[in-house]
Formats: C-alpha cells, sequence, structure tokens
C-alpha cells in the first residue's frame, strides 16, 4: 500500500473499524510477533515516552501510529506493569486533538506530581505551506487513567537561534524546583541540548544550550539527563553525527556521556568521558530512563531506528521495546542489564552440554535467555534463528584470545539495510573469560556482555525453519539455557 501525506495525517476518526479488522488480522498471521517484548497491537511503535512509577505500577508509553507501520499522525499508547515484565494496555493515552498538537503527539516524559502523573510531551504542527511548529505542552493523569491537557503550552516558541525541531521534553526534579532537558537544532544546524528550569512547573526559564564539548550532528532527539551513583549521565540520539568523531554504523547512534556532574550555574557537564555509542548492535533508538522509588536507574529504549525497512512492514506492524534495564556505575563505566524481575519469565532450566570441539544443536521456539560463561583464549561461535545446517542464521562470534566479538546478520533471507553494514564488531578483554547473556525473543535479540558492559541489540527475521541454536567452541564452556514465557 502506498502511504499518501494524506493518510498518514488523516484524523484517527476518520479510520473505520474493517480497516482496522484488515490490520489486525494481517498482523495475527506474522511468525514473527514477540512473546516478552512490548509491540504494537497494530501498526508502528517507536520511541518510550513517560516511563515512571505513579500509584503503584510501572507507567510506560510509547509513540503510536496504529494504522500501519509508518511515522504518521502520532499519539502517546499506554502501557502499565506491576513486575516490569507483564504490560498491558491502560486507559489514557495522547492523541492529537489541538492545535498545538494537531500532527502528532510526540515524545516526552512523565513525573509524579503530588497525587497526578505530570507527564509533557511534544506538540507537533503542521501549517498549510507544510511549514513545521513545535510546542512544549503539559497534561495530567489522573489515578484513574483520565488524562487532562493544559490549555497552553508550557513553552510556546524555540528560544532565538533554534529551529522548529525542538522536542521531547525530559522534565527531572533538581534541587528545589525542575529541570526541562529538550532536543534541538541551531539555526545553522548544530544539534543542542536545551535546558530551562521552573520553580513550579508553570514558568519556564531558558537557561542556554548545554556546553558540551562534542560534536552533536545536525540535531539532537530524545536527550535525558541523570543521576546515578553520584555521577551524571546524558543520553541522547544525536542525528548526522560525523562517523570520524564517533565510531558508529546505523543510520543514527543513540549515545551517552558520563560526566562526574552536572553544574547548573555554567550549564555544563563536569569532566565529561568523550561521547560513546549505548549499544553496539544494529537497532536502538530513543532510549528513556528514570530512578524509580527505590533508586534503581531503569532505562528502555526503542528496538528499531528511523528511515530504515524492516520486513514487518509487510505484516501490518513493526517494533518493539527493549527489555527494561538497569543502568549502574561501576569503575567509572556504564552498565546495562535487564532488571532483576526479568528472570520471572523463566520457564525451565537446561544446561547445555558445550564441550570443546564439538557442535550442539538445540531446537528451540526462539524465546529464551542463553548465559554463557566462556573461558580465556577460547574462539567460538553462538548461532541464533538457526537454520539445521547453521548457514542461515545471526550468528555470534568470539575470539577471547585476541578479544573481539562480532555480531554478523548477513546469513537471513531477509537483509536489513545493508548499506548501513551487516556486521558488527566490539571489543572485548584480551585473554579473559567472558560472559555472554542473551534474550532471544522470535525475531529480535538483546545481547549483554560481562553483566552490561557492552549491550548489543539487533532485529533478525528468521524463516519458519530457523528455530535453531547452535553452539560451538574451542574449549569446554557453560551454558544455561532458559525458556521464557510470560
Ligand atoms: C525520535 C523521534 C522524536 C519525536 C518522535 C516522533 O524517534 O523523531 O524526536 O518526538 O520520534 O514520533
Amino acid at each position: 500500500m502506498e502511504w499518501t501525506q494524506e493518510m498518514r495525517y488523516r484524523p484517527y476518526r476518520e479510520w473505520d473499524d474493517d480497516y482496522i479488522k484488515k490490520v489486525e488480522t494481517c498482523v495475527k498471521q506474522s511468525t514473527w510477533r514477540l512473546n516478552y517484548h512490548v509491540q504494537p497491537e497494530t501498526g508502528l511503535l517507536n520511541d518510550p515516552n513517560g516511563f515512571s512509577f505513579f500509584n503503584g505500577k510501572w507507567h510506560l508509553f510509547y509513540q503510536s501510529f496504529p494504522f500501519g507501520p509508518v511515522h504518521g499522525l502520532k499519539s502517546w499508547h499506554h502501557v502499565a506493569s506491576k513486575d516490569l515484565i507483564h504490560w498491558e494496555s491502560e486507559e489514557g493515552t495522547i492523541e492529537p486533538s489541538s492545535s498545538y498538537d494537531s500532527h502528532g503527539a510526540y515524545s516526552g516524559s512523565g513525573i509524579p506530581v503530588g497525587e497526578e502523573l505530570f507527564l509533557a510531551y511534544t506538540g507537533n504542527v503542521r501549517d498549510e505551506a507544510w511549514e513545521r511548529q513545535s510546542y512544549q505542552l503539559g497534561a495530567w493523569m489522573a489515578a484513574d487513567g483520565n488524562i487532562e491537557k493544559e490549555s497552553n503550552p508550557l513553552i510556546d516558541q524555540p528560544p532565538a537561534g533554534i529551529t522548529a525541531h525542538f522536542r521531547d521534553p525530559q522534565i527531572i526534579r533538581y534541587k528545589e524546583g525542575y529541570l526541562m532537558i529538550i532536543g534541538g537544532q541551531t539555526t545553522v544546524e548544530k544539534g543542542e541540548v536545551l535546558v530551562f528550569s521552573s520553580k513550579e512547573l508553570t514558568e519556564w526559564e531558558y537557561q542556554g544550550p548545554m556546553k558540551i564539548d562534542e560534536d552533536l550532528g545536525f540535531m539532537v532527539e530524545c536527550p535525558n539527563l541523570l543521576f546515578l551513583e553520584g555521577k551524571t549521565l546524558l543520553l541522547l540520539c544525536p542525528q548526522g553525527l560525523d562517523k570520524k568523531s564517533l565510531n558508529y554504523q546505523n543510520i543514527y547512534p543513540n549515545t551517552y556521556i558520563l560526566a562526574e556532574d552536572y553544574l547548573e550555574s555554567t550549564n555544563e557537564l563536569k569532566n565529561p568521558q568523550t561521547q560513546r555509542v549505548l549499544d553496539e548492535g544494529f537497532d536502538l533508538y530513543a532510549t528513556q530512563a528514570f530512578t524509580d522509588p527505590d533508586g534503581r536507574c531503569l532505562s528502555v529504549g526503542w528496538i528499531g531506528l528511523p528511515e530504515m525497512h524492516y520486513p514487518t512492514f509487510e505484516e501490518g506492524w513493526a517494533h518493539s521495546l527493549s527489555l527494561v534495564k538497569e543502568l549502574t556505575i561501576r569503575e567509572g563505566k556504564l552498565y546495562q542489564y535487564p532488571v532483576i524481575e526479568t528472570t520471572y519469565l523463566r520457564q525451565s532450566e537446561e544446561v547445555l552440554d558445550l564441550a570443546a570441539m564439538v557442535k550442539n544443536v538445540t531446537e528451540t521456539t526462539n524465546t529464551y535467555e542463553l548465559q554463557v560463561a566462556i573461558p580465556a583464549d577460547c574462539q567460538g561461535s553462538i548461532r541464533i534463528f538457526s537454520d539445521s545446517t547453521g548457514e542461515q542464521a545471526l550468528v555470534l562470534s568470539y575470539d577471547t584470545a585476541k578479544g573481539t566479538l562480532q555480531l554478523d546478520r548477513s546469513k537471513t533471507q531477509y537483509p536489513l539495510d545493508p548499506e548501513f553494514g551487516e556486521t558488527r564488531e566490539s571489543r572485548i578483554p584480551v585473554n579473559e573469560s567472558l560472559k555472554l547473556a542473551l534474550f532471544v525473543d522470535r525475531s529480535t535479540c538483546e545481547i549483554f556482555v560481562n553483566g552490561g558492559k557492552t549491550v548489543l541489540t539487533a532485529n533478525y527475521y528468521p524463516t519458519e525453519t530457523q528455530t535453531n541454536l547452535v553452539l560451538q567452541s574451542t574449549k569446554q564452556s557453560n551454558a544455561k539455557y532458559y525458556v521464557l514465557e510470560k
């Protein structure tokens, strides 16, 4: 189907039930639907939004275009969970309904204030000439899920020198008041992280662009400022970043900068480390995080990327959210690892025999967790979504003598935009033992290296006969296999 601009921006009420039923039927036939990741019922999911803990539950929203697997008129779909694993759709969505958000309720954040959850988001508006305007908007969600939009914008125009690419507000408590961190672009097309402050969430005062001594491309999306374990962490999505200033291959990277502190008086990060990619795999973007009431810093990202083509587009749906990860700092480094609650998904445990030089082939439902402990001076591979011969598979190979890890998704019937590379390489410590944790779910895989020091996220679309897990190693290793189910 050809998606015209008119169709992408057609008001939600004009889509009839028959059309929705057709899309639902199409989605149901997909063999790539996920078992334990948040995915759209129909249509397209992109950024996580409003991730928060409120009224005894975790709340998560996501950018949604429910009518097809394309970027169109976006709304916030709402899911909630008591355990960060089982997510159910809930009342309380944000749909475009006013002159401030007529062309999309774009990304933003959520923060409990008094008895309600305050949601901040960007209203995307296009005029007759299709010129963009962006407003930072507020809405209040009550305990029963009812959402009331504020009638006036929190910020009604970009600051001087900033274009209408001004979006994705993150509101955090800071000292006696609040900060709002927004992604932006200057009129000379440089990415910026813009900072506003407020005492009571009403009047917002512009503090200027955060001083960051890094290439931020032509535009920044989805910035998040976090305080964890005495450090300051900035997450961001700089688009158009020069590959000479950061080694990445994805169309756009999701990056982070770890610093000792945020200095409000000069609006800068204190002693920042250099900018790094958050995920060394193929498909991760728009990560958002917050500190929960127990003090855990929890993150979730969009498994997907803008402007890429995925084979589920033919089936009426696209993308998913990552597992919820806990962010920690160890020896000055950022670690990301699925929250402990993820172990609730384990249904059974099996020790796989991984003797030296023996090929271990396990038949799977492509829904499992695999924990592997590999000794030093060892070479091997893990073929996920493999056919019986091991030829077609998502291949993770390692060499602990050389300190290299490679993820290769070229062996497939459904190649994904090969121009952005079909392999990803990561460095691992030379001649040390290696720990890998893999979370495989039907057409997506999240790989955590050495407890989450490195993460590689990848979509991969197997044929119906690609249901094996094939392990090979030059030295005896330990592998534990858990079937995961909701
Ligand atoms: C990032 C993004 C955000 C925007 C949203 C629109 O993927 O482009 O900047 O708010 O998606 O869906």
